[in-house]
């Protein structure tokens, strides 16, 4: 399987070459540098609600930090928060979890690495969706573990069957990673899905294979579509980690609020240990604050509205991006994104050629999906992310971007103008080349 290291000066460790990283995080410089020239750019790269915080949780962390919840607590998340999450986590799958089965995070991204270092030991394999969220992947050979990528057909919607997975799972198998709705292609799995990948890994994997399902765009499903999740079919609870988070639901990126939900309390255990470990615990303040979020009615009120806005977004600029000639775009069923196949662009625009024409080691550093998105930012003052950001390992041949709709409609409008342009502009593109800057 190819392997993409990453230059690490000698003085470091070796592992630190075989760590990846997000390029949404990345992509900001490069923003800021075309804006620096003096245009603006619209930013379709997005991966969080362009949503404020809810008026009634920030008010519950204000009042938390008046309240004097700014010490130490417990590093596996407080009590009554884990409570509130058993809870609420519980019935909506119709599960019974009790609280030392939750532990909180940072976020929904660490317990991603901890997991890997939690259950795989060297040559374990470890299956994750490509294209798929570019923490799975980005640990995998830090940990001394081996990435064995689910590779999700654009024809399928974008989720996949049992059938795809079967061959992939072997008696090294640790970790399974599912992620519904999904970054980046918003494909959603449905419960007969699920039941057929159920069917699979309750047949193939042994008992200690552990399924990591991310949920954490539960709450953003459109057409009236409601969140199903593999931990509630038979079986699988005791085989499922479920995990989500503020971020998304509530527009809480800067919360740095998520959880894990493990099958037995004793995993729980070690990764309250990890926290420990790497930072103590989580904000209490803000962890009073995600149980308000989670318990409120309020909440499902404010998330509708966001939904809606996303929806309509959604509609809007798959349309507009299948009327332009090379560009198909599958309607998302969830999350806040869009995954267009860009193939008949490349095509048509000398992509493909120019990047057959670059030197073998610009080459293995970029792909045509990412020369058009820099093509894009740098010339027409898009900001999208490109194929390779969500997964890099067997992505040849595949042509798209991610266009995140967490932007403003009038925005949003704009920018599929501005790539329409762009798919036309052989002659920029040419030029864009040849000036030979900003190639990866
Ligand atoms: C699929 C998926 N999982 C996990 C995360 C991490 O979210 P956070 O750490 O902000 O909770 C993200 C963020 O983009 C995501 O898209």
């Amino acid at each position: 399987m190819a392997h993409v290291a990453i230059a690490a000066p000698p003085r470091f460790a070796r592992r630190m070459a075989l760590l990846d990283s997000e390029n949404a995080f990345k992509i900001g410089p490069w923003i800021r540098e075309v804006e620096a020239s003096g245009r603006r750019v619209i930013k379709c790269n997005i991966g969080e609600p362009d949503f404020p915080l809810p008026e009634h949780i920030a008010a519950e962390v204000k009042k938390q930090i008046d309240a004097g919840q700014t010490h130490y607590c417990d590093p596996q998340g407080i009590e009554p928060l884990r409570e509130a999450i058993a809870r609420t986590t519980g019935e909506a799958r119709g599960l019974s979890i009790t609280p030392d089965r939750v532990v909180v995070f940072p976020g929904a991204k660490p317990p991603i690495g901890f997991a890997q270092q939690a259950y795989c030991d060297p040559g374990d394999e470890v299956i994750y969706p490509s294209p798929g969220f570019p923490i799975y992947e980005s640990f995998i050979r830090y940990v001394d573990a081996v990435p064995v990528p689910l590779h999700l057909r654009e024809e399928a919607g974008f989720a996949f069957t049992g059938a795809e997975l079967e061959p992939l799972i072997s008696a090294r198998t640790k970790l399974i990673y599912l992620n519904f709705p999904s970054n980046p292609t918003g494909g959603v799995a449905s419960r007969a899905q699920l039941e057929d990948i159920a069917e699979v890994i309750l047949r193939e994997a042994p008992d200690d294979v552990r399924v990591y399902s991310d949920e954490v765009y539960e709450a953003i499903l459109f057409d009236g579509a409601k969140h199903e999740s593999i931990a509630s079919i038979d079986g699988m609870a005791e085989r499922t980690i479920i995990v989500g988070g503020v971020s998304k639901s509530y527009a809480w990126t800067g919360g740095r609020v998520g959880w894990a939900i493990f099958p037995t309390a004793e995993e729980a255990a070690l990764f309250r240990n990890l926290n420990i470990n790497y930072y103590s615990c989580v904000p209490a303040y803000n962890q009073w604050g995600a149980k308000v979020a989670i318990e409120s009615r309020q909440s499902a009120f404010e998330i509708a509205k966001m939904v809606a806005a996303f929806e309509r977004r959604r509609d809007v600029v798959a349309g507009a991006l299948n009327a332009i000639d090379g560009i198909s775009c599958q309607l998302p069923r969830g999350a806040f994104y869009v995954f267009p196949n860009i193939a008949g662009v490349c095509e048509r625009l000398g992509v493909i050629d120019a990047y057959d024409a670059l030197p073998q080691q610009i080459r293995s550093r970029t792909s045509p999906s990412t020369l058009f998105q820099l093509f894009l930012l740098f010339e027409h003052g898009v900001a999208t992310l490109d194929r390779k950001s969500f997964g890099r390992i067997g992505t040849e041949g595949k042509h798209f971007l991610r266009i995140s709709v967490a932007t403003s409609l009038e925005d949003l409008e704009t920018a599929v103008l501005r790539i329409a342009m762009a798919a036309e502009d052989r002659e920029g593109f040419r030029q864009f080349i040849a000036g030979g800057r900003h190639l990866y």
